[in-house]
């Protein structure tokens, strides 16, 4: 709900003359992650669409959010159907690098504006079953998680340990979105499920299913991404979130969603 790039607001100045010219900043999430981005009736909302407003009001325009698997998202937003990505995202030098999970070179790598900072946490059903509180007591269980995610990669680097203590595996049930993989927490099908602590925090507190275990794991920024070639758009983001670090206008929307 803001002006659409009249240019009343000053940083409107400092967007590339195409989104100047369109209005729009095009956004790729994952909108299976509450609170963080989530779809409520047909819309996409959560703290990031909040966010993405409070900058677009800096900028005066508008940034329209669009639903894609979130294994997927770097490589859409690539082949230019959007130009950024917003969707709590890690900043890593993996992603920055365009690199897989075996470190080969694997895309072109993206450019960040980091915007919080949250690491991974165990969720698990309440009472905590299995008594559980690190991902080192997982060899030899099933755990879901969510594909292509930060938690994922902590998950692939813990079975290989369990191997190398001679212990199980870890039997990683990797899902397109997280939703399904707290599902199949809720059927006992998995002994946890993996996400982030924001979200892992948000499940718990929502009804009587679950519980937060342990400690985060690996706390680190999230990042809005963009290409490498949108250097310009990427200094007005990071312009425009300063703006509303200043105005107190991030610190509601943090407040707005309980996320710390
Ligand atoms: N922060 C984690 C990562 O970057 C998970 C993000 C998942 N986001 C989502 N909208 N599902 O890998």
């Amino acid at each position: 709900g803001s002006d659409s790039g009249g240019g009343k607001s000053s940083l409107n100045a400092e967007l590339p003359q195409k989104i100047r010219d369109a209005g729009v900043i095009k956004v790729g999430t994952d909108a299976a992650y509450k609170p963080m981005e989530y779809k409520e009736g047909g819309d996409i909302v959560g703290l990031d669409p909040d966010l993405a407003d409070a900058m677009g009001k800096e900028l005066g325009v508008r940034f329209e959010f669009s639903n894609g698997t979130f294994d997927g998202l770097i490589t859409s937003m690539q082949t230019g159907r959007f130009d950024m990505i917003m969707s709590s995202m890690t900043d890593t030098k993996d992603r920055q690098e365009g690199l897989d999970d075996k470190g080969k070179k694997a895309g072109k790598g993206v450019d960040f504006v980091d915007y919080l900072t949250a690491g991974s946490s165990i969720l698990v059903k309440k009472g905590n079953p299995e008594k559980i509180d690190s991902v080192g007591q997982m060899c030899g269980k099933k755990v879901a998680t969510q594909r292509g995610t930060t938690s994922h990669e902590i998950l692939k680097k813990q079975t290989a340990q369990c191997a190398k203590d001679g212990k199980k595996k870890i039997g990683i049930e990797a899902y397109d979105n997280d939703d399904e993989a707290r599902v199949r927490l809720k059927a006992g099908g998995v002994v946890a499920d993996i996400s982030d602590f924001p979200v892992a925090a948000h499940a718990a507190k929502s009804g009587s299913d679950f519980e937060v275990v342990g400690d985060q794991m690996e706390s680190a920024p999230y990042g809005i991404a963009v290409r490498k070639d949108q250097k310009k758009l990427r200094n007005a983001l990071k312009s425009a979130l300063e703006k509303i670090k200043e105005d107190g206008a991030y610190d509601k929307a943090l407040e707005k969603w309980g996320v710390q």
